[in-house]
């Protein structure tokens, strides 16, 4: 392999087969994401959903388990997760929500609990979150819940799912006010990353992936910013290799993130770069227009024009960053009129990261690095956004 590409894999990554059914030997990585008691692994390849009965038997689970699904995932993937569960004799059922952002409710949180009170789960049975990020964010919230909470497993079916919401412990449902306003911080037991899951992902929702695999290298690593930049048409092809050593490296700085900060008391709000304004994106246009990804891609465009007018990034970076996002087929801007963009500051000021009515951002000084906790004024933020 060449050298260059090494630096991609995970230090930590051990080559394992994949399930015995499995012809093709494509290794799995493991990303390990240390927190004490509530550590546990990601596993990264083809075909892993097959072995989540047996990673659920290593883990020591015991008896009944709910699979928290959605209706386009469900009908897909609840198959072969309840055949290889109860290959190692996990009994199981299947709880599906409708899909899209609109299911991350507290509605649809309580027609959950009605479900596993029904299914008899007790404190001892688990909850495996077999979907995208609206899935994993649910369910996980519903198993830090239900009987003060019980054991889950993240199995992220969409490329965003796979390089952030399945890993990192943040749970919850959306308010009228705005999103994830009730939530919890709830490690799963296990994220397992089936890449093959992603063959039949929509190419719009894909690419919505893309913006927060683009972040991870504004944020943190100028190298894999460049290796997007080089390798972003076999990504698009969504070529094995290069998807699974991207989805590792991603893994990889979110566990590295999360490990310094669990809670979000300081360096983890960094993984929030062009948040604010995706937020107030999604919400000001109901959850609807805008997929998360393409929201936040948009948002961190503003973001790095604010960067170079607060911290001095680089006229060249800013330009640089744009023009990922376009090539990722990403939308990376807006036309507002003057009202709308008071109405969106307005919104802005909703986020559950503002304190004391104050905006504050993510921005970067350069490509690899963000600082937290930038005041901006009005003025700037409203010119970022046209
Ligand atoms: N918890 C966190 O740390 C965190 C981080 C980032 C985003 N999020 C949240 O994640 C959510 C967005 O997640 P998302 O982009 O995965 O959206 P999503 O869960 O709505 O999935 C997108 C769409 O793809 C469908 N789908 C999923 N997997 C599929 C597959 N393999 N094949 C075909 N269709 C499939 C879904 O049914 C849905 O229609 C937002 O609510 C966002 O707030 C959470
Ligand atoms: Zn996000």
């Amino acid at each position: 392999m060449p050298r260059r590409d090494m630096r991609y894999l995970p230090p930590r990554a051990k080559p394992l087969t994949a399930g015995p059914r499995r012809l093709s030997l494509a290794p799995v990585r493991i990303v390990h994401v240390p927190l004490g008691r509530r550590s546990y692994d990601i596993k990264i390849g083809p075909g892993v959903l097959g072995r989540l009965g047996q990673e659920c038997a290593r883990l020591g689970l015991r008896g009944r388990c709910a699979i928290i699904s959605d209706s386009n995932v469900a009908p897909r993937f609840a198959r072969g997760a309840r055949q290889s569960l109860s290959k190692s004799a996990f009994e199981s059922a299947v709880i599906s929500v409708p899909a899209g952002e609109t299911a991350k409710s507290l509605k649809s949180a309580q027609a959950c609990y009605d479900q596993l009170a029904a299914h008899r789960l007790e404190r001892k049975s688990f909850i495996v979150a077999l979907g995208g990020g609206v899935v994993g964010d649910l369910a996980g919230f519903v198993a830090a819940t239900y009987l003060r909470g019980i054991a889950f497993l993240q199995v992220p079916t969409t490329l965003l799912a796979q390089v952030d919401s399945s890993v990192g412990g943040k749970v919850g449902v959306n308010l009228k006010a705005g999103k994830n306003l009730v939530g919890a911080f709830y490690q799963p037991r296990l994220v397992l990353c089936d890449l093959d899951t992603l063959a039949t992902l929509p190419a719009r929702e894909y690419r919505a992936g893309l913006a927060e695999v683009i972040k991870y290298g504004i944020i943190y690593d100028a190298g894999l910013f460049e290796l997007l930049e080089r390798d972003l048409p076999k990504l698009l092809d969504r070529e094995p290799k290069t998807l699974a050593s991207v989805v590792a490296r991603c893994c990889e700085i979110k566990a590295e993130v999360v490990r310094q900060d669990e809670t979000e008391s300081g360096l983890r709000a960094i993984l929030n770069f062009g948040h604010t304004i995706g937020h107030a994106l999604e919400a000001s246009s109901h959850f609807g227009k805008y997929l998360h990804g393409e929201a936040i891609a948009i948002g961190q465009v503003a973001a790095a024009k604010l960067s170079a007018e607060v911290l001095g990034l680089p006229g060249r970076a800013v330009e640089r960053i744009t023009n990922l996002f376009r090539r990722a087929g990403l939308p990376t801007a807006l036309r507002l009129n003057r009202p709308q963009q008071q109405r969106l500051v307005a919104t802005m000021k909703l986020d559950k990261k503002v304190s004391g009515g104050e905006i504050k951002f993510v921005l970067a000084r350069r490509i690899g690095s963000a600082e937290f906790g930038h005041r901006v004024p009005r003025g700037l933020i409203e010119r970022a956004i046209t």
